[in-house]
């Protein structure tokens, strides 16, 4: 399938998998192929719980070279030569219900909330609140890019929560549609609930390792999301696959040695010893590897897109370019699964 016409299945690509599994860095990487799609895209990095008002964004921001933190005003990370770009900002329950009370003309309101401190407060008292209102600004500026208004985004990514919190964070506004008999809360629950439902609107991207438990974590999470959040599942990411080298399967030090003496090499016995003893340590980590991608494509019939384990202490624009080259192979050979 062609990059553009991946991307031009949904408006909002909603990322979630187990904690630490590359979700911030997969919006990265799918934001920047888009941007040299040509697209305009903008990677939405979220604080929801009351537990974490501040979104974690160091890392995104690093991935693309900058030192900036990103916040609640859009930051331009990239601007590709045919019209692309890669935007990035951050939402916090807080600031979206600020935005909120401005747009619908309660300016001296949010004057008042924000100087006496009671804003926190106010914007996660209910529960479900800060949810509801962050997606409700996703739900916004999913808007603007369906209207095209000028500078409004074509596609927008959100780095979402970790698994367990994303369902109950996407969640949140089919609860309160259920709790408010009417007035603008429910309104805006049935506008967000509406947006999540309708898979030309938005669509989820789940990530995942080549683990064991993170698959099995991503298998119960798709069925969650599409249960109990009613949304569509796009694709799920398979990050970080060690490459897999070709190694003979029994390595032993004379045909190593000969190898090596081919290559120009003499190796001292104790460096043959350690090289077999990384040779079988990869060898067993690329076959748990390969098991667990069958594994998920059994229990989760959904297309898989792959990027590799790249070699380096931290990621920046280097290996932000062949994770996306990576991205735009592994999506050109992908075949969209017909579902029963
Ligand atoms: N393909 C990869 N190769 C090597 N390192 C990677 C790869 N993808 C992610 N990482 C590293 O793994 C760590 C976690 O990645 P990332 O922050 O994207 O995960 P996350 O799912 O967003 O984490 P969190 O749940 O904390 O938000 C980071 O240090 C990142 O640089
Ligand atoms: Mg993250």
């Amino acid at each position: 399938m062609e990059p553009l016409s991946f991307f031009s299945q949904t408006r909002v690509l909603i990322v979630t998998g187990k904690g630490g599994t590359g979700k911030t860095t997969v919006c990265g990487v799918m934001a920047n192929l888009a941007a040299r799609e040509g697209l305009r895209a903008l990677v939405v990095q979220v604080a929801t719980a009351s537990d974490r008002l501040e979104p974690e964004t160091a890392n995104l921001s690093h991935l693309f070279g900058r030192d900036e933190v990103l916040g609640y005003d859009e930051m331009a990370l990239v601007t590709g030569p045919s019209g692309g770009e890669v935007r990035a900002r951050a939402l916090r329950p807080d600031t979206a219900l600020v935005e909120y009370l401005h747009l619908h003309g309660m300016r001296r309101l949010s004057r008042r909330l924000v100087s006496t401190g009671a804003l926190d407060v106010v914007a996660t008292a209910v529960p479900g609140m800060p949810d509801m209102l962050v997606l409700g600004k996703v739900k916004q500026m999913e808007r603007a890019a369906a209207a095209g208004s000028p500078g409004a985004p074509e596609l927008i990514f959100l780095d979402a929560p970790a698994a367990g919190h994303a369902i109950r964070f996407l969640q949140s506004p089919h609860g309160l549609l259920e709790a408010a008999s009417g007035g603008p809360v429910r309104s805006q629950a049935q506008e967000v609930v509406d947006m999540l439902s309708d898979p030309d609107r938005c669509q989820a991207v789940l990530v995942t390792t080549p683990e064991e438990t993170p698959v099995s974590e991503t298998v119960e999470t798709a069925q969650l999301l599409e249960d109990r959040a009613g949304i569509k599942l796009c694709a799920v990411v398979v990050n970080a696959r060690l490459p897999v080298l070709p190694l003979p399967e029994h390595l032993e030090s004379a045909a190593l040695s000969e190898l090596a003496a081919g290559a120009g090499v003499t190796l001292a016995p104790s460096e043959l010893e350690s090289l077999i003893v990384a040779g079988k340590l990869r060898l067993e980590r690329q076959g748990a590897q390969a098991a667990q991608v069958v594994r998920l494509a059994e229990e989760l019939p959904l297309p898989q897109l792959e990027l590799p384990f790249c070699f380096s202490a931290d990621l920046g624009p280097d290996q932000l370019s062949t994770l996306t080259d990576a991205l735009g192979r592994s999506v050109a050979g992908w075949q969209p699964v017909e579902l029963p």
